[in-house]
């Protein structure tokens, strides 16, 4: 998939996505990629936890989009994020660059979502006083997953495009290594996943989605 063709397109708030032709895929929602990401994964995930202290394990770096919106809100918050992120098909910098994220949403922070980037792999590092980013270069069905995990952003492609990457397994191991009360969210509604989530011991909720997206789901480890 590393060499496989990512065109840029801009979505319904401003913001750019990737289309792969070959997948018929995006990464994000044409409704709106930045919407997409501040609702299913700040609002629905980061902002119902209470602790300032956040351990968050991703599914797919990608564009580094939710990373970037993380960051700017534990800065706010004051909260201190360890950001664990798994990728597979790590993007080129020529495509990283083609991205709008930096000066549509905070001009003056966008050397954060350089900083990313360039982050190394399979190192913990320290983008600013309030979140450490751990990016990992694999596979989330293989990698070893952290200990502790208060908040899982599963943005995988969509299950009909790499069901792989949708399983009981990896529901089940994401389940082990949380703590009680840590919350798992996806833009996905499907029963097909809620299932696996329950089975996995989650208690699951469907709760509106971003716009274009009438639900999506919300799992968390009581
Ligand atoms: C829907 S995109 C979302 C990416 C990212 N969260 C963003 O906002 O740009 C899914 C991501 O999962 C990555 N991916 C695909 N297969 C993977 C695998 N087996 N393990 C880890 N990541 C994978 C893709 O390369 C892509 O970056």
């Amino acid at each position: 998939m590393n060499q496989i063709k990512r065109e840029l397109q801009v979505t319904a708030d401003g913001s750019h996505t990737l289309f792969i032709p070959e997948m018929d895929e995006h990464y994000h929602s044409v409704n709106g990629a930045v919407q997409e990401s501040r609702h299913v994964f700040l609002e629905a995930g980061l902002h119902q936890l209470d602790q300032k202290e956040i351990t968050v394990f991703e599914v797919g770096f990608g564009t580094g989009l939710n990373a970037f919106l993380t960051l700017l809100d534990a800065e706010q918050r004051q909260l201190h994020v360890t950001y664990y992120s798994v990728e597979r098909y790590p993007l080129s910098m020529e495509v990283i660059q083609s991205l709008n994220y930096g000066e549509l949403i905070c001009a003056e922070r966008k050397a954060c979502l350089e900083a990313l980037h360039e982050a190394p792999w399979d190192t913990p590092v320290s983008i600013t006083d309030h979140f450490v980013l751990h990016k990992i270069e694999g596979d989330s069905n293989q990698c070893l997953l952290p200990k502790e995990i208060d908040l899982v952003y599963f943005d995988a492609f969509a299950p009909d495009k790499q069901p792989e990457m949708w399983h009981q397994e990896i529901f089940n191991r994401l389940y082990a290594h949380m703590r009680k009360g840590g919350v798992l969210t996806t833009y996905c509604a499907k029963g097909v996943v809620r299932r696996m989530m329950k089975e996995a011991g989650y208690s699951v909720e469907r709760i509106p989605g971003p716009p274009g997206k009438r639900e999506m789901l919300r799992a968390i480890k009581l």
